[in-house]
């Protein structure tokens, strides 16, 4: 690298490279978002000591490293913003109305499945993991409870399965909570070995429609602060394919910022006193359609980029049980 200077990335570069990210994980870069991308990559361009963009725009498409390499870009332009019990009037509609729900349906099978879509540093998911535990209290012992953390970044999957946290990511969590599920270690929070032991996490696209095929169904899905950013088209993609994935009774859950709204998905808005969640098809009282088309029909055109199958090299991948 001749000095440190910021590598400048041209309009045409930030075309190429958006073009790129979004058909490989749908994340939409908007041109005011141009800066963003500029900051985080020149961090990855001078570790790889590239001086310009047309050169990453060849590693990226073409070579035996570029799949690494597509990793690597996702550890850096990715936003992982979350923490402990986010968004808790949402988390009451899971507690106190989906989950009893869920728990009755099944209490013949006694068999549990959530699935943390875009799970980030795992925050999420050990939520719901302390959520189930102390719903289901000494019950817990005769039901086999899978919780799943997924995303598409490998850095904060290894933080996820660490399971050891700062204050920031306390900031939205009980002094009763932190008491019951965690043990502090300095300046660390680690979570409890009950809880852990509850959760999976794996590497996962959601752009990649057949391998979600693999996770099998699911009781509840939380999707929340991802669909920010996605187009529309990737949304309807996602969310369908979410559609195909959840049981027929099964809760979804997205931020309390995004809506479903003017897309065509299987899924109704259930309004609840606290917030809002999404079951399949025109559900009972209180609902509103947010479209009932075939599961399929508005993303015909988008295919999945992964193969189903496809061996992987990611450490998360051989951790999870599939049914
Ligand atoms: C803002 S965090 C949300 C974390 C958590 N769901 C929450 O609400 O607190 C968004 C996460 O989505 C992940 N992500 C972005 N695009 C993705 C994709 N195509 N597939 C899977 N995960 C993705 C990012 O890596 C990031 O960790």
């Amino acid at each position: 690298m001749p000095d440190t200077k910021a590598i400048t990335m041209s309009a045409s570069q930030f075309e190429k490279l958006r073009k790129i990210i979004y058909e490989r994980a749908g994340i939409h870069f908007p041109d005011a978002k141009k800066y963003v991308l500029e900051s985080r990559l020149g961090r990855r361009l001078e570790e790889l000591e590239i001086d310009d963009y047309d050169q990453y725009i060849s590693f990226l498409s073409m070579g035996p490293y570029k799949d690494d390499e597509f990793q690597e870009m996702f550890n850096k332009i990715t936003i992982n913003e979350t923490s402990f019990f986010r968004n808790e009037p949402q988390l009451e509609v899971f507690e106190k109305q989906a989950l009893p729900k869920i728990i009755e349906a099944r209490n013949s099978t006694k068999r549990l499945r959530i699935w943390s879509a875009a799970c980030s540093s795992g925050e999420e998911a050990y939520t719901l993991a302390m959520i189930v535990h102390r719903t289901l209290g000494v019950r817990i012992m005769d039901w086999k409870v899978e919780i799943l953390g997924t995303d598409i970044s490998e850095k904060v999957l290894a933080d996820a399965q660490a399971g050891r946290y700062t204050d920031y990511s306390m900031r939205t969590t009980s002094p009763l909570v932190k008491q019951r599920y965690f043990k502090q270690d300095g300046p660390y929070w680690n979570v409890d070995p009950t809880i852990k032991s509850m959760v999976n996490f794996d590497l996962h696209n959601l752009k990649d429609k057949m391998a979600a095929k693999r996770y099998g169904t699911w009781d509840v899905i939380f999707c929340r602060n991802v669909m920010i950013y996605f187009d529309d088209a990737m949304k309807a993609q996602v969310v369908n394919s979410f559609g195909d994935q959840l049981a027929t009774d099964g809760w979804l859950f997205i931020g309390h910022s995004e809506t479903l709204r003017g897309l065509n998905t299987p899924f109704s808005q259930v309004n609840c006193a606290q917030g809002f969640c999404y079951q399949k098809g025109p559900a009972g009282s209180g609902t509103t359609t947010t479209g009932t088309t075939a599961a399929s029909s508005a993303v015909a055109a988008l295919s999945a980029l992964s193969k189903p199958g496809a061996p992987s090299t990611s450490a998360f991948r051989p951790s999870l049980k599939l049914s």
